[in-house]
């Protein structure tokens, strides 16, 4: 029995613009998907998870197949299978610290767990580079459309600055950074809303591009404020993301509610976080970080966020 595990991520600046290729910063997070994984003598792939419930048996062929909520560790398998040249007959557990489909990049880590958890059952050693390649192309396949960004801080672990096609920086900086998530508890579909700004880009490039670009702008200031500690204006500049993030459609009401909850109990800044629609919103609060996380847990699931150095893990082998 193998146990690898990956965290989930908050996007500190930059979702959506990168998929257009402006850079993002995003911190990986102390709360982390576990695959447990065993050989097993038939020729099936079952797939035990806490948040689908039950068991489900697969045989290598189904892998490929179907629409449904376990459609990122099935690719993430036969991916893995592909990469070693082989097939085997496997047992997998998932267990999650992450709400789902909430922005805080729960199908990157269950991704990337399970690639490395079949590759190392399979004695395939990939480096964190390959894993992380790997992992993207599966969120591609599945998603339709994905930067490297919830792939990266899954295997990683850090703060990143990812430029999409140019590679990943992991910065020195971000360490205690006083964050608090707030939760909507309204799943929402990354494919969907990714759509949603592609199709508002083509209908006006010439509005929404400089939006993307200026998104572009604030990130790159956002990277060195960070370096230099500069937390008041990391704050503002999430407010200006924010505003930025609405105009492109992706904001809700009850996200942008949950945005002035947190400024108004005393954060230097806070966003919705990752692709909108619902899911989380993140705040930086460092004077009033209690009074944040009370004003916001009476409204929504509330917690702190704490970055993690420590990305995809062997976690134990038996
Ligand atoms: C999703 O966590 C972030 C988006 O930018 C999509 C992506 O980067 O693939 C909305």
């Amino acid at each position: 029995m193998l146990t690898v595990s990956a965290p989930g991520k908050v996007i500190l600046f930059g979702e959506h613009a990168v998929v257009y290729g402006e850079p993002a910063l995003v911190g990986a997070i102390e709360r982390r998907v576990r695959v447990r994984i065993r050989a097993l003598n038939q020729k099936v792939v079952r797939i035990r998870s806490d948040a689908t419930g039950g068991v489900k048996s697969f045989s290598f062929e189904e892998l490929e197949q179907g629409e449904d909520a376990l459609r990122y560790v099935k690719r993430a398998v036969s991916m893995a299978f592909e990469e070693a040249g082989e097939k085997a007959g496997i047992e997998l557990w998932i267990s999650s610290e992450l709400p789902p489909a909430s922005g805080l990049g729960s199908s990157a880590a269950v991704t990337v767990a399970t690639l490395k958890a079949v590759l190392t059952l399979l004695h395939e050693d990939v480096s964190r580079k390959k894993l992380a390649s790997l992992a993207h192309r599966v969120e591609l396949e599945v998603q339709g459309s994905a930067s490297p960004t919830d792939t990266a801080a899954a295997t990683y672990g850090g703060v990143l600055m990812v430029h999409p096609g140019r590679g990943i920086e992991r910065l020195g900086a971000g360490e205690g950074l006083p964050l608090v998530v707030g939760n909507t508890r309204k799943e929402r579909s990354t494919k969907l809303l990714v759509a949603k700004v592609r199709r508002l880009r083509e209908s006006m490039p010439e509005v929404v591009d400089p939006i993307i670009g200026s998104i572009g702008t604030l990130t790159r200031e956002a990277r060195r404020c960070l370096e230099n500690g500069e937390l008041e204006r990391i704050g503002e500049l999430m407010n200006i993301n924010h505003g930025l993030l609405e105009a492109l459609g992706v904001s809700t009401q009850e996200l942008s509610h949950l945005v002035y909850v947190a400024r108004s109990a005393g954060a230097e800044g806070a966003k919705l976080t990752g692709a909108g629609g619902g899911g989380c919103i993140l705040a930086l609060a460092r004077r009033k970080h209690e009074q944040v996380l009370r004003a916001l847990g009476r409204e929504c699931q509330a917690m702190p966020a704490e970055v993690t150095f420590e990305g995809v893990l062997l976690e134990d082998a038996e």
